[in-house]
């Protein structure tokens, strides 16, 4: 069977919320795109993913024309509750910072955006196997693949946006003498269940006692999301239900506190914990955004907003290169000179270096990034029991946590973080 090859100005490696966001956006501005991704759109529309929305997450999303659902099936919170050792605290994100999060869950924002794009006639080709991508050092760099119905594909373009995932494959083809992995682990991970039961509470609750963390989310009216801090290497089915609501409870305080909502639980994972960025995002003829450049832990569920905030700092920074790409080749056609600018002998294409739009997106993107990082580090020490603690480890953290809740300053730098940054 014969290759068939398209040819666009970006490929797009990864049809995440971070790969069609920037398909959506670069149609709006002129500029093709074509995405291939290596799941089902079924399987990552049900791969349950965190919750949490920012404000500026929502309103680039209802700026996208994909945002209905989220404003009449998302809900708008606008503060949520810390506890410890069963004493609850609310930060009044309003209040403090005049801004608000969504409840909306990561999986329906991908849905929505996978949709527009489809709708759209946007090139995207699911369940796709043998993934390549080559000559990101050059200036003609392409994607070669087989498609779902086992057709052998290339897709030729200017520029790929690896969006691949935090297992990226786009991210090893920047070399290692260029790229720096900052990364570390955590000796935690946490269970998380989704349940049938009413919201136990109308906010979210992140809760912290001698027994480590635990949080109390939603999903709609008859179904709670929920999460409790446990050992890495946890069986899921290890646990009982009784056993899962009574710790969560514990952890809550069982004395006058919140009552936990109990019902079937429908499904019980063991998620990761991890922080790391790769620095530098781009490199010759490609950029990485989202996941595939950066994993934080989930503690404030910052990562579908970080990797939509890189697509907002990526966007113009794609058009700025691309405009003088056009700029450039249309000269070089009005000069008369014959054949594609510095072909070498063999046809090869010779390498580029990184255009300096695309560097100038690594360093806003990777600002905010680091902003993330600390935040969700900083909110995961804060709320989780490290292995070896004692009555000081225990009784310091109270402290901290005195230190955010007992004053407006406090409280207001939670708020600001949590609810997210301006660009
Ligand atoms: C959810 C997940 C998070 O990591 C978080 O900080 C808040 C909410 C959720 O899945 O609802």
């Amino acid at each position: 069977m014969t290759e068939h090859t398209t040819r666009v100005d970006v490929g797009i490696v990864g049809g995440g919320p971070a790969g069609l966001m920037t398909a959506l956006l670069l149609k709006r501005r002129g500029i093709s795109a074509a995405v291939i991704e290596t799941r089902t759109k079924d399987t990552i529309h049900r791969t349950q993913r965190a919750g949490i929305l920012e404000t500026a997450t929502v309103n680039m999303l209802v700026d996208a024309e994909v945002g209905s659902r989220v404003l009449t099936d998302g809900h708008e919170h606008e503060g949520t509750v810390l506890s410890f050792d069963g004493e609850q605290h609310r930060i009044d994100f309003q209040a403090l910072v005049g801004r608000s999060v969504w409840l909306y869950p990561q999986n329906e924002v991908f849905y929505d955006l996978a949709n527009a794009w489809e709708c759209e006639g946007g090139e995207i080709h699911w369940a796709v196997t043998d993934t390549q991508v080559h000559g990101v050092e050059t200036a003609a760099p392409r994607i070669s693949f087989t498609d779902a119905a086992g057709q052998t594909r290339s897709i030729a373009a200017d520029l790929i946006v690896g969006t691949d995932g935090s297992r990226s494959m786009c991210r090893k083809l920047i070399p290692e003498s260029v790229r720096t992995d900052h990364f570390i682990s955590y000796p935690f991970a946490w269970f998380g269940i989704l349940c049938e039961a009413p919201p136990t509470a109308p906010e979210l609750i992140y809760a912290n006692s001698e027994l480590g963390f635990a949080l109390i989310s939603q999903r709609n009216e008859s179904v709670q999301r929920m999460y409790f801090q446990c050992d890495p290497d946890t069986d899921p089915e290890s646990w009982s239900e009784d056993a899962i609501f009574d710790h969560i409870q514990a952890v809550l305080g069982t004395e006058g506190g919140v009552q936990l909502k109990r019902g079937p639980i429908i499904e019980k994972t063991v998620l990761p914990f991890r922080s790391y960025v790769c620095d530098p995002l781009s490199h010759g003829r490609l950029v990485l955004a989202g996941d595939a450049g950066h994993t934080v832990p989930p503690t404030g569920a910052k990562g579908l907003n970080l990797a939509l905030a890189d697509v907002r700092a990526l966007v113009p920074r794609v058009e700025e290169f691309i405009t003088e790409l056009r700029a450039s080749e249309s000269d070089r056609a009005g000069s008369d000179r014959s054949g594609p600018e510095g072909e070498t002998p063999d046809g090869e294409a010779p390498s580029v270096e990184t255009p300096e739009p695309l560097r100038r997106y690594s360093r806003t993107a990777l600002d905010r990034v680091w902003k993330a990082q600390n935040f969700s580090y900083w909110a995961t020490n804060l709320l989780h029991r490290q292995p070896e603690e004692n009555s000081f480890t225990h009784r310091r953290r109270r402290g901290e946590f005195d230190a955010i809740t007992g004053s407006v300053h406090g409280q207001a730098y939670f708020a600001d973080s949590y609810t997210g940054w301006s660009d």
